[in-house]
């Protein structure tokens, strides 16, 4: 066995206790597993969309635009935030609601793919050759019925495959649910996405941009490496006092987070292979690794 101590695999937030995970297979497991690990840019977007949850019923509710580079923890912070507000059951258990309701925009900013992932999202699919119009209204019915307060429309980036038509008409059906169901919208993207709200002032000024900016080296993401490992069971973390091993981790993920996610995953995985205590020089020496933008470049 390597130097990886298990951690309770069910749990969500970051724990360390003496677990021993008794196969490699399930060490490898619990390194891989999704979690939650807090950091200063995350803290700051739930804040930001716990405002507009708690936001008073208006006309014209405020919204939000996360956008952020691909890989980079946007969805695991609306899925966070999801969680955080999860499905609540209230008349002794007859009556269910959603505050939050999470969905993935459809290719192509197309409308009636956009009304089936809403209503797929809150359990209730529709037959795809269901008309717009009355995909919209159940879409309405339900949203109200579910005392929805939040929706988030992740992958809004797929519109900008759009014609400029559709992808005006797009944007007014976002502005129309928010509008109707009187519910703040979180519409989330990368940078593209932004510049096609920002083209149209109504909408620019209706949405408020959250950037998630990359990460610098610092204290916070050496803490960030150091929950990592936690949570994949390696409790020694001095390497983080190692400013040339955090650089360099920083240089392979190019401080995106899912990149340094999958390094620090990686780096684990091979530590256990070999029996090392702690992540180290030779470690990240040998894992396979290409960085994000040579990926790019080579497909
Ligand atoms: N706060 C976090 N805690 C733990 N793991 C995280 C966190 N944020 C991101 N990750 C890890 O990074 C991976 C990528 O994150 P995520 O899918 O949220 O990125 P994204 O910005 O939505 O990517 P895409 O642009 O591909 O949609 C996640 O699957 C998860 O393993
Ligand atoms: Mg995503």
């Amino acid at each position: 066995m390597g130097g990886l101590v298990m951690t309770d695999p069910a749990s969500e937030e970051v724990a360390s206790n003496d677990l021993f995970g008794p196969t490699p297979r399930e060490r490898v497991q619990r390194i891989w597993s999704s979690c939650w690990i807090d950091y200063p840019a995350a803290s700051q977007a739930l804040k930001r969309l716990e405002w507009l949850y708690d936001h008073p019923r208006v006309h014209r509710p405020p919204c939000c635009l996360i956008v952020g580079e691909s890989n980079h923890g946007k969805t695991t912070i609306a899925r966070k935030f999801k969680r955080m507000h999860e499905q609540t059951f209230v008349d002794g258990g007859t009556s269910s609601k959603m505050p939050v309701v999470y969905a993935q925009s459809p290719p192509m900013a197309d409308i009636p793919g956009l009304y089936s992932n809403i209503l797929r999202a809150v359990g209730a699919p529709t037959a795809s050759t269901a008309s717009a119009l009355r995909k919209q209204d159940q879409v309405l019915n339900l949203l109200t019925r579910l005392g929805t307060r939040v929706l988030i429309i992740d992958e809004l980036h797929t519109i900008l495959d759009g014609k400029k038509d559709q992808k005006g008409l797009f944007l007014n059906v976002l502005r129309h649910l928010t509008n109707e169901l009187e519910i703040s919208l979180v519409g989330i993207g990368t940078k593209g996405v932004l510049r096609v709200f920002q083209t149209n002032q109504e909408f620019g000024n209706r949405f408020t941009p959250f950037t998630l900016p990359r990460w610098q080296v610092g204290p916070e993401y050496a803490k960030f490496l150091a929950n990592i490992c936690r949570h994949g069971g390696l409790q020694d973390v001095a390497f983080i006092k190692n400013k040339t091993l955090v650089r360099r981790i920083h240089t392979l993920s190019e401080g995106l987070t899912g990149e340094t996610w999958e390094v620090m995953c990686t780096a684990l995985e091979r530590m256990d292979e070999t029996g090392r205590m702690a992540i180290d020089g030779d470690t990240l020496d040998e894992i396979d690794w290409t960085v994000p933008t040579d990926r790019r470049r080579q497909t």
